[in-house]
C-alpha cells in the first residue's frame, strides 16, 4: 500500500523548486496530484511528464479569485481535498524592487510579499477547509521558512510574512480542532534547500561557487538539501501516519536552527 493511494492532493508552486519535489514524492505514493503555478509552461510539461494522476490548473495564489475557481474545479471534479500543500513563495529580490532592509523597506515590494506569501497561505486554508469537510478528514501543510522563525536584517519582509505563516498555522490548526473537523494543519521550516529562489543570491560562476561554500560552512550537516529532503517531511505530514500531529512546526535545515554559531561557553 502506497502512502498517500487514493489521495486527492493540491500543491502551489508546483512547477518547479521544492513544490516539483513534492509533487513527485505525492505522485509516487499514490496520490492523485493537481499541481498548480503561474509558470504555465514548466507546470504543464511536468504534469504531463508525471502521466495518470496528475494534471495541471493555473493558481496565482495572490488571487481569491482564482482560488474560487479552482475550489469549484475540485468540487466538480474530484468532490473534494484530501491534502494541501501552501508551498508557493518568494523573497521579493527578483519579482519586485525592493528594497527589503528593515530601516528602508519599499513599502509595495513588502505588501507583495505579503500578499503572495501571507495572503496566498491564508486564501489555500480559507478555500481548503470546507473541501476537506466534504471529506471528513484533510490535512494542510504551510510551506513556512527557518526565516519565520529568526529575523533576515535584509529581507525583512520574507521573513514577516513567514512568520506570519507559522503563526496562522497554529490557528487554523485550533480552529480545526475546536470545530471536531478533523482537519490538521502543520508548518514545515526549510532552509538552505537548494532550488532556483536562490539563483538572486548565489549569483553565477566562481562567486557563485564562493558564496555556495561560505554558507555550507555555517550548516551543522555541512551542505545544502534538496526539494526531495522537504518532500519527504511533507509526506509524513500529508499522510495518515501523522493523524495524531497538528500545528508543529517541522525544521528541514541541516540543523541550522538547532543553535548558533556563538559558542555558549
Ligand atoms: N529553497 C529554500 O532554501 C527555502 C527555504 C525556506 C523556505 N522556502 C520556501 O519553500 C517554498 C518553495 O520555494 P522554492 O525554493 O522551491 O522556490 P522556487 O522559486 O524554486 O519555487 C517557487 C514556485 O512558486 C511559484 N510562485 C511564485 N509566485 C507565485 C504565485 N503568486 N502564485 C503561484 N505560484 C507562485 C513560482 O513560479 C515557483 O514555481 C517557498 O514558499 C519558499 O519561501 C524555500
Amino acid at each position: 500500500m502506497r502512502r498517500l493511494e487514493n489521495k486527492i492532493a493540491l500543491i502551489t508552486g508546483a512547477a518547479r523548486g521544492i513544490g516539483e519535489g513534492i509533487a513527485r514524492i505525492f505522485h509516487r505514493e499514490g496520490a492523485r496530484v493537481i499541481l498548480s503555478d503561474i509558470r504555465d509552461e514548466q507546470g504543464k510539461a511536468l504534469a504531463k511528464e508525471l502521466g495518470e494522476m496528475a494534471c495541471y490548473t493555473h493558481l496565482d495564489v495572490k488571487h481569491e479569485g482564482e482560488w474560487q475557481l479552482v475550489y469549484e474545479k475540485l468540487l466538480l471534479e474530484f468532490g473534494g481535498l484530501d491534502i494541501l500543500v501552501n508551498n508557493a513563495g518568494i523573497t521579493g529580490f527578483m519579482e519586485t524592487k525592493g528594497p527589503f532592509d528593515a530601516e528602508n523597506p519599499d513599502m509595495e515590494s513588502f505588501e507583495e510579499v505579503m500578499r503572495v506569501n501571507l495572503n496566498g497561505t491564508v486564501l489555500g486554508c480559507k478555500y481548503a477547509i470546507p473541501l476537506m469537510k466534504r471529506k471528513g478528514k484533510g490535512t494542510i501543510i504551510n510551506i513556512s521558512s527557518r526565516s519565520g522563525i529568526v529575523g533576515i536584517p535584509g529581507a525583512a519582509a520574507y521573513a514577516a510574512s513567514k512568520a506570519a505563516v507559522r503563526n496562522h498555522t497554529k490557528s487554523v490548526a485550533l480552529l480545526c480542532a475546536e470545530k471536531g473537523y478533523n482537519i490538521r494543519c502543520n508548518s514545515i521550516h526549510p532552509a538552505a534547500i537548494m532550488t532556483p529562489i536562490w539563483d538572486a543570491m548565489l549569483g553565477e560562476g566562481e562567486i557563485r561557487e564562493k558564496i555556495i561554500k561560505d554558507i555550507e560552512s555555517g550548516i551543522p550537516l555541512g551542505h545544502f538539501g534538496n526539494a526531495e529532503d522537504v518532500a519527504y517531511a511533507a509526506l509524513y505530514l500529508a499522510s495518515d501516519e501523522s493523524r495524531y500531529v497538528t500545528g508543529i512546526e517541522l525544521n528541514v535545515d541541516g540543523g541550522i536552527l538547532a543553535g548558533s554559531e556563538a559558542k555558549p561557553e
